[in-house]
C-alpha cells in the first residue's frame, strides 16, 4: 500500500512523477505529494484525496527539477490530511523522503528526538524518519563528501523497526538521491542517463524494460548515469538488471473503460501465458523451477500448507482440491494472517505452497519465512517476477499473468488456478499416484480452457442486463458445493470490494444449518452447478432458498430444467478441477456491472489496495 515514484534524469521530473502516482494509484489514494530539487532548494507539494489534484496546486506548473520524489497514500498513522501527506521533511527542511510500510518502533523515536529538540507537525510515523537523518547528519559534520549522506541514510535505517520503502534527497546533494528498502518493495528502472524508482514495475514501464531488484537492506546512491549499491555495512556490492518481458502496454487501458473489465477480458491470454510450454500439445507436463524435487522428496512429504490471502487464497482452495485428489497428500489452506498465529505443525515433511499476485502481500511473506525457519521447503506462486516472496521461497514459479492494475483481482486469480493444477498434475505425475487417463484429460481439458474462456465471456451482455436488476440490493448470497464452494466465495468477494453490496458464501449444504434465516421474499441467490456429481444435491438447496421467497441466479454448465430458476448462465462445459476458471467468470462481470451501475469507481473501491504491505 502507499505508492511510491522516484525519477533523476534529464527532464523535468514532475510530470513525470504524476504519471508514476497515477499508474500507482491503486496502491493507495487518499492523498499525494512530491517534492524536487529547485535552483533554490526542495520544493514541497502535496494535499489529501486523489493524484490528480495534485495539478491544481499552485506553483506545480512552475517546478523546473529534473531530480524529484513522489507519494499517493494509503492511511496507516494518521488520518488522509494536508499534514499527513508525504513527503515529509526534517525540521531545517533540507531532507525531504517518502516512504511505504510501517514504523513500528515510531513513537519511541520520535521522543528520542524530540527530546533532542526536534518538533512535529503530523501524526505519522514517517515523519521520524528524514529527522532521523537530519540527526545523524549533523553528528558527522567533518564528512564532506556524499557518504556523509548515505551513512545519514544507514544510521537512521538501522534505527527502523518494521517495514519501508524509502527515497531521500536532499538540498545539500542537487545531483542525488538514495533508496532503500525492507520488507517493502521497490524497483530501479535504468536507462543511459535517467533512473526510474517505483513500487511496482507498470509504473515505469514505459521508460525502460531493465529494472534493478533490491534486497532488504541494500542502499542506492542514485545519480543520472549511475547506480551504486551497498549493503547494510555501507560495503559496495555490484548488481546486474533484470529484464522485464511485460508489456508497456498491458499496464494501459487500451480502450477499455476500467482496468479491471480489460483484466477479465484478458484471461484467455493470460492463461495461455500461463500453460506455456508446461503443458505440450502432446500432454507432457514440466515445471522445470521444481526438477529437484524428486519422487523421494514428494513421497516424503506429509503435509502440503497454502498459504495466501484474499483471493490468492480462494485460488489456494481450489488447489487444495486438486492437489488431495490428484496426489493423495493432505492440504491445509490457510489465510496467510492466522497461520502464523496458530502454531502450525511444521518440520521437513512439510511444503508450503506461498501463493500472492504481487509477492509483497505482508502476512504471506512473514508465513513464508515462519515455514522456511521451521524447516518446510517453501514454494512461491506469483505475478511479479524478482518480487519479495520469490526471492524468500526455495522455489519460485510465475503465472506471467501480465500486470494487474485493477485493485479487484481477476486474471490472477484464473492464472493462479491453471498454475496450481499444472503443479498437481506435475508432483502426481512424479508419484505415480493417479489414474494416467484422468491425468491425461485434465490436462488435454488445460490447454483447451483459454477457448473456454473466450466463449465464457460472450455472457458479457446477459450478466450485465442482470445486473441492472439487483444492483440495488443490500445482501446477496452465493451457494456452492464442493469446488463450486470455492467460487461463491472468490464471486462473493468480488462483489463485495466493487460493488460495497453485503454479500455471504456458504456450502449450499450448510445453509439450513443458520443462515437460511436470513432468507427472506425477493432475496438474490447466486448459486455455482458444474459438478456432475453434487448438482442433485445443489439443487435441492436451491429450492430452499426458492420455497422462501429467493430470486436465484444460477451459473452452470449441466443440462438442467432451467424452468425454476429466474436466470441461469450457461458456461461451456469441462471437468470439475479447472471449472472455477469458467465459473468465476459471469461473477466477475456480475461484480463489475454492479459497481457501474452504482456509479463507482471500479479500479479503485473504498478503503482497499492492490498490495498489502502491511500486516
Ligand atoms: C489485497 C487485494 C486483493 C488480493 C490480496 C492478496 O487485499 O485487494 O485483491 O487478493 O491483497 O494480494 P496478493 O498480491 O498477495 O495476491
Amino acid at each position: 500500500m502507499c505508492g511510491i515514484v522516484g525519477y533523476i534524469g534529464t527532464k523535468k521530473a514532475c510530470p513525470i512523477l504524476i504519471a508514476g502516482l497515477t499508474r500507482l494509484e491503486y496502491r493507495g489514494y487518499d492523498s499525494a505529494g512530491i517534492s524536487t530539487i529547485e535552483k533554490n532548494g526542495l520544493s514541497l507539494m502535496k494535499d489529501k484525496g486523489r493524484v490528480k489534484n495534485l495539478n491544481n496546486l499552485e506553483g506545480i506548473d512552475n517546478l523546473e527539477g529534473t531530480i524529484g520524489i513522489a507519494h499517493t497514500r494509503w492511511a496507516t498513522h494518521g488520518k488522509p490530511s494536508k499534514e499527513n501527506s508525504h513527503p515529509h521533511q526534517d525540521n531545517s527542511k533540507t531532507f525531504s523522503v517518502v516512504h511505504n510500510g510501517i514504523i513500528e518502533n515510531y513513537n519511541e523515536l520520535r521522543s528520542f528526538l524530540e527530546s533532542n529538540g526536534y518538533t512535529f507537525y503530523s501524526q505519522t510515523d514517517t515523519e521520524v524518519i528524514p529527522n532521523l537523518i537530519h540527526y545523524y547528519f549533523e553528528k558527522d559534520s567533518q564528512d564532506k563528501s556524499i557518504m556523509r549522506f548515505l551513512k545519514a541514510v544507514q544510521k537512521a535505517c538501522l534505527d527502523l523497526k518494521g517495514s519501508f520503502a524509502i527515497e531521500v534527497i536532499s538540498s545539500l546533494y542537487p545531483d542525488n538521491m538514495i533508496v532503500v528498502r525492507k520488507d517493502s518493495p521497490l524497483v530501479i528502472g535504468t536507462c543511459e542517463d535517467e533512473k526510474y524508482i517505483s513500487s511496482d514495475i507498470p509504473a515505469i514501464l514505459s521508460y525502460t524494460r531493465d529494472f534493478y531488484l533490491l534486497n532488504d537492506l541494500e542502499f542506492v546512491l542514485l545519480s543520472r548515469n549511475e547506480a551504486r549499491f551497498f549493503d547494510s555495512n555501507l560495503n559496495e556490492i555490484k548488481k546486474e538488471t533484470t529484464n522485464i518481458e511485460w508489456n508497456a502496454s498491458s499496464a494501459e487501458k487500451e480502450g477499455f473503460e476500467d482496468f479491471m473489465l480489460k483484466e477479465i477480458y484478458e484471461q484467455p491470454t493470460a492463461i495461455r501465458e500461463t500453460i506455456g510450454s508446461r503443458i505440450s500439445p502432446d500432454l507432457k507436463c514440466e515445471i522445470e523451477e521444481l526438477n529437484v524435487l524428486d519422487k523421494a522428496y514428494l513421497s516424503s512429504i506429509n503435509m502440503i500448507y497454502i498459504v495466501a490471502c484474499g483471493t490468492a487464497m480462494h485460488a489456494g482452495l481450489v488447489g487444495k482440491n486438486s492437489i488431495e485428489k490428484l496426489c493423495k497428500i493432505p492440504v491445509e489452506v490457510d489465510i496467510a494472517s492466522e497461520f502464523r498465529y496458530r502454531s502450525p505443525i511444521i518440520d521437513e515433511k512439510t511444503l508450503c505452497i506461498f501463493i500472492s499476485q504481487s509477492g509483497e502481500t505482508a502476512d504471506t511473506i512473514a508465513a513464508l519465512k515462519l515455514a522456511k525457519s521451521q524447516g518446510a521447503k517453501t514454494i512461491a506462486i506469483s505475478n511479479v517476477i524478482g518480487s519479495s516472496i520469490t526471492r524468500e521461497a526455495d522455489f519460485s514459479i510465475y503465472t506471467h499473468a501480465g500486470p494487474e492494475i485493477a485493485v479487484a483481482s481477476t486474471k490472477a486469480y484464473t492464472s493462479q488456478v491453471i498454475l496450481i493444477n499444472i503443479l498437481a498434475i506435475y508432483f502426481a505425475e512424479i508419484l505415480g499416484v493417479c489414474d494416467s487417463n484422468l491425468l491425461k484429460s485434465l490436462k488435454q481439458e488445460i490447454l483447451d480452457l483459454p477457448k473456454k474462456v473466450e466463449e465464457t465471456l460472450k455472457c458479457d451482455s446477459q450478466v450485465k442486463d442482470f445486473s441492472k436488476s439487483i444492483y440495488q440490493e443490500k445482501d446477496i448470497f452465493f451457494l456452492g458445493r464442493g469446488i463450486d464452494e470455492t467460487v461463491a466465495k472468490e464471486g462473493s468477494l468480488k462483489l463485495k470490494e466493487i460493488s460495497y453490496i453485503h454479500s455471504e458464501s456458504y456450502a449450499s449444504g450448510e445453509l439450513k444449518h443458520g443462515p437460511i434465516a436470513l432468507i427472506e421474499n425477493g432475496i438474490t441467490v447466486i448459486s455455482i452447478l458444474t459438478d456432475p456429481n453434487l448438482v442433485e444435491k445443489s439443487i435441492s438447496n436451491i429450492q430452499e432458498v426458492i420455497t422462501r421467497g429467493a430470486k436465484t441466479l444460477v451459473v452452470t454448465n449441466q443440462n438442467l430444467d432451467y424452468s425454476m430458476f429466474d436466470e441461469v448462465i450457461k458456461i461451456p462445459d469441462t471437468i470439475p478441477f479447472v471449472s472455477p476458471i469458467l465459473s468465476i467468470i459471469p461473477l466477475q462481470l456480475l461484480a463489475y456491472h454492479i459497481s457501474k451501475e452504482k456509479g463507482l469507481d471500479v479500479d479503485k473501491p473504498r478503503n482497499l489496495a492492490k498490495s498489502v504491505t502491511v500486516e
